[in-house]
């Protein structure tokens, strides 16, 4: 029934010129977040859209489950926390399923959840009063998911500038315990020192010219790093016109190369540093 709402987009709209385009940025897929934007139907259901699940809130049941092991092994003190982390169910139409008694989430809500885990895990309470950058925020449901855990000092949002009307729309129907900026490349002047930078499927998808713009303003710029990759390499899903790995680590040495688990796609792999 939700999906009658979702009309077939007249025209297909592209924020960059050619050339300057990640992989997300195909026309359907802004066209589809400008329609989330002006009506609020199609905003109250957007994760359910064909369209845009083509790019997020695709995480399947069957991933969900791996993450939740993941987590309970990792940081068991997430257990107390599901109805905290349902918070990134509540809008937008998410498909949330039962995983035990007190574990009702989506599966993308699960993905962010077990992003945070390995956050903890990595780094632990050195996040708190952290400035964080992430890139590529999607509707900024890793931002909403990392706000039931630390107070971070600030929380810079990069991504399209329709992308990031579609973040604040989100973000402003809650009540967040820290704060957050929307920002794009352009609008950034590259000054600020970062605590962590997260970016996943995200950096990785951007085309080599754009990327080196971001590793100068704001990953060069960043004490901490956590991306998942899904370029860099020949097995990479993006393997052409992307920055190499060798390239990446050449620029910040004291990157490690960790497995994606569970694996997302073939190749994939995360990069973590600091
Ligand atoms: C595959 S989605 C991943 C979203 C999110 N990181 C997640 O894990 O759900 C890729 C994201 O990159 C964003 N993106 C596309 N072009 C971008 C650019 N030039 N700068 C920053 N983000 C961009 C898209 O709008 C989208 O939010």
């Amino acid at each position: 029934m939700a999906l009658k709402i979702f009309k077939t987009a007249k025209k297909l709209i592209f924020t960059s010129r050619e050339g300057l385009r990640s992989a997300s940025d195909n026309g359907g897929y802004v066209a589809f977040v400008e329609q989330a934007l002006a009506d609020p139907a199609v905003f109250a259901q957007f994760k359910q859209s064909p369209v845009y699940q083509q790019i997020l809130e695709h995480t399947s049941e069957t991933q969900a489950r791996q993450y939740l092991e993941i987590i309970a092994a990792q940081t068991p003190q997430f257990q107390t926390l599901w109805d905290k982390f349902g918070i990134n169910d509540l809008v937008g139409g998410a498909n949330v399923l039962r995983f035990s008694e007190y574990c009702r989430l989506s599966p993308s809500t699960l993905r962010y959840v077990k992003v945070a885990s390995d956050l903890v895990h990595l780094f632990g309470d050195s996040l708190r009063g952290a400035h964080v950058a992430e890139i590529g925020v999607g509707y900024g449901g890793q931002r909403l998911v990392l706000d039931q855990l630390f107070p971070f000092k600030s929380y810079d949002m990069f991504d399209l500038p329709a992308v990031l009307g579609l973040v604040s729309k989100y973000l402003e129907s809650h009540l967040l315990q820290s704060c957050y900026q929307t920002k794009t490349l352009n609008s950034h002047d590259g000054a600020k020192a970062y605590d962590l930078v997260i970016s996943n499927y995200a950096f990785s998808e951007l085309p080599t010219v754009v990327q080196r713009a971001y590793m100068e303003k704001v990953l060069k710029q960043s004490a901490r790093g956590y991306m998942t990759m899904n370029s860099g390499t020949p097995d990479s899903l993006y393997a052409a016109e992307r920055m190499s790995l060798d390239e990446i680590r050449s620029i910040i040495p004291n990157t490690r190369v960790l497995a994606e688990n569970p694996l997302s796609y073939p190749g994939n792999y995360l990069l973590v540093w600091g």
